[in-house]
């Protein structure tokens, strides 16, 4: 009988977007020189924007989706990977122009892959996810912005979510004061868990406000976007620092000149898409250093392969904790 695959397929016909599950043959599974054994994905709010098809992130008639996974490589035509070797994807357009992670079995290009680093398993890499290799390279940012721990308190937006929960868990590792903005404030204590000092309630920030504000945050990662976003800026120190990678509360950005031209801060955006690859191997090798793993298991949602659609709707409503894993199963 024929080798065929499980995998989550989107199909666009006559315009709109059919998602549901297949079984793929070795000739469908993708184009490229490295054969993976999909082990682990994971879900985040980008696999939910795409089934939802809310933005249009599926760009092909058919693919699969996923943006992330990681397993073993089961065969390779790349000097750089061989039969055995743990990797990881993130991005790179998969689930976008290009068949992504949630797939029993992968074939892709070399050029989009990362050797785990030892110390980090399939499982833990997707519990960090595109989530949180995002909110390292965030943290990567702040640091080459010269934000130290002695620089003043880190605001963190979007507190529960994936990039927020990762992002409280290295920043307080590396010694930083963290303040966790949430509206889930049932969370505080988990929050304060992963090392936050204090937990604000996001509708301090989520509303429109004035231009330039009290000085709260020596820096701060955003993943929301709009009304936070600007609030944030307005509210940093003086040469104050926010990365900003999300659009949780929304795609706009009202903000004003103010703070830019009168207190010197800096607004730095954060792609974790099309990062190169040095700068995606440098993260990887971070997160398995200062990321502590058993904080990681805490953030842990397991979601069953035949949930993945229905979950998707969920994080799009904001009702997941932390880092959801996929575990695809042979
Ligand atoms: N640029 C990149 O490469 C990149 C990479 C990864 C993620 N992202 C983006 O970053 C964002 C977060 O991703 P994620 O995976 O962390 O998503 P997530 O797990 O769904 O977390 C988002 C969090 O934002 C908060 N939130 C939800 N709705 C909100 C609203 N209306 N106003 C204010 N806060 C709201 C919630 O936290 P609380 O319940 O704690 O308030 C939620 O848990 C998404 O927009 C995603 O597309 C971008």
């Amino acid at each position: 009988m024929t080798q065929t695959y499980k995998a989550l397929v989107a199909k666009r016909l006559d315009g709109k977007l059919a998602v549901g599950f297949e079984q793929l043959s070795a000739a469908e599974i993708g184009e490229g020189d490295v054969e993976i054994a999909v082990e682990y994905s994971t879900l985040n709010y980008k696999d939910g924007l795409a089934m939802s098809d809310a933005i249009p992130i599926v760009q092909q008639d058919k693919l699969i989706l996923g943006i992330d996974m990681a397993g073993t490589v089961v065969s390779s035509d790349n000097s750089r990977f061989s039969v055995g070797d743990k990797v990881v994807l993130n991005g790179y357009g998969a689930s976008e122009t290009h068949n992504g992670g949630y797939t029993q079995r992968l074939r892709t290009k070399g050029e989009y892959l990362v050797k785990l680093p030892a110390g980090i398993s399939t499982r833990q890499a997707m519990a960090i996810g595109t989530a949180g290799y995002t909110a390292m390279l965030s943290v990567m940012r702040l640091e080459r912005l010269g934000v130290v721990p002695e620089s003043g308190v880190v605001l963190v937006t979007g507190a529960s979510g994936g990039v927020g929960t990762v992002a409280i868990s290295l920043l307080s590792a590396l010694g930083y004061r963290v303040t966790a903005s949430t509206g889930r404030m049932e969370e505080a204590d988990f929050l304060k868990s992963l090392g936050a000092s204090d937990v604000i309630n996001r509708a301090e920030l989520s509303e429109p406000g004035e231009m330039m504000q009290a000085p709260r945050w020596a820096a701060a990662v955003d993943s929301c976007g709009s009304h936070t976003l600007a609030n944030v800026i307005a509210q940093l120190h003086y040469s104050g620092v926010v990365t900003a990678c999300g659009l949780a509360q929304g795609l706009d950005l009202p903000s004003n000149m103010m703070p830019f031209a009168l207190r010197n801060v800096s607004l730095l955006g954060v792609d974790s898409v099309h990062a190169p690859m040095p700068l995606r191997e440098e993260a990887w090798r971070r997160l398995a250093k200062d990321l502590d793993m058993a904080k990681l298991e805490a953030l842990l949602v397991n979601i069953p392969f035949d949930d993945v659609p229905a979950a998707a709707g969920k994080i799009l409503q904001g009702q997941i904790r932390g880092r959801a894993v996929v575990e695809i199963g042979s």
